[in-house]
């Protein structure tokens, strides 16, 4: 027996009835236990989805599922995975195996800082890992189950920096300029069969991400507004700058040529990081 819902606040996002009529009943959303990944199924929640919490925190998830659960009244899994390794990803395909999954939202990421060859080459490569191979592959094991439906749609995150190589940030921009040609790519592709692909290109936002990449942001989003925006244009563009100011700055950086944008973000991103590289 399907469960009965309740369909949640829809002021909390402006389509909230058409997003689960369109992408229900089941949203998968990895990065779920902070930032915009939290905020996003805390939104979905809302609008009646039942929703997969994914991250490495089981307690972190666990408690944000028994929030959703009493405040929304849906049904919530926890699952508690890696995703920059391919054990990971094959636990989260199995643990959704049984149920109707037509949103992914793909929150999940990190970034580092410092000169690339100061870092450790294992992180660089867990974040690609992260950052790209898990996206990719769950958005071809979704995305071709939302095809065979003939519904769905997944989100993905790029970046400000995902429009030029920016030193400092160097694999992390690269990664995320992966995952904006990435959609772009695959946006039109599976239109055609129901799926709406959306990736969403914030400036600095308020979570963990900027501790994990050792920054300090002085002026950053609310990741709640940032979650807002972007699902309230999934389905309606290929790419959403969510926020006042990410939308300002793209479109600044989108004057310039791409060697001026690398020099305008060498030195916004120089500005966040806490552990300056030597002159
Ligand atoms: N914050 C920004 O300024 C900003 C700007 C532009 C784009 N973005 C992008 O937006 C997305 C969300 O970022 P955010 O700001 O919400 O970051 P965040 O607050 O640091 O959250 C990242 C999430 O990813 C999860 N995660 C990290 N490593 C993981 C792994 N190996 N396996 C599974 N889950 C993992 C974290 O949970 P656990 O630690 O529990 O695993 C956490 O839930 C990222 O793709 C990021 O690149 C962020």
């Amino acid at each position: 027996m399907p469960s009965q819902k309740r369909p949640g606040s829809t002021r909390r996002l402006r389509r909230a009835d058409g997003l689960l009529a369109r992408y229900g009943p089941w949203a998968v959303v990895t990065g779920a236990s902070d930032g915009i990944g939290a905020a996003c199924a805390d939104l979905l929640a809302a609008a009646g989805f039942d929703v997969v919490l994914v991250a490495r925190r089981q307690d972190v998830l666990e408690r944000l599922a028994a929030g959703l659960r009493a405040q929304h009244d849906v049904d919530v899994v926890v699952v508690a995975c890696d995703l920059s390794s391919a054990a990971g990803v094959e636990r989260l395909f199995a643990a959704t195996a049984e149920l109707d999954v037509g949103l992914l939202v793909a929150a999940a990421g990190f970034g580092t800082t410092g000169c690339f060859v100061d870092n450790d080459v294992a992180d660089e490569v867990a974040m690609v890992d992260l950052n790209c191979r898990a996206v990719v592959e769950a958005a071809h094991h979704y995305g071709r189950s939302f095809t065979r439906r003939g519904r769905g749609g997944i989100v993905v995150f790029s970046s400000i920096v995902a429009f030029q190589g920016v030193p400092n940030t160097a694999t992390y921009a690269a990664t995320k300029a992966f995952v904006q040609s990435f959609a772009e790519g695959i946006r039109p592709e599976l239109k055609a069969a129901g799926v709406d692909v959306l990736v969403s290109a914030p400036g600095p936002v308020a979570s963990g991400f900027a501790a994990r990449a050792d920054m300090e942001v002085g002026s950053a989003a609310d990741p709640a507004d940032v979650a807002r925006a972007t699902l309230d244009a999934l389905g309606r563009r290929t790419t959403v700058r969510p926020g006042a100011r990410s939308k300002l700055l793209g479109w600044l950086l989108s004057t310039a040529p791409r060697r001026v944008r690398t020099a305008i973000l060498t030195k916004i991103i120089g500005g966040f990081i806490r552990h300056q590289p030597p002159a």
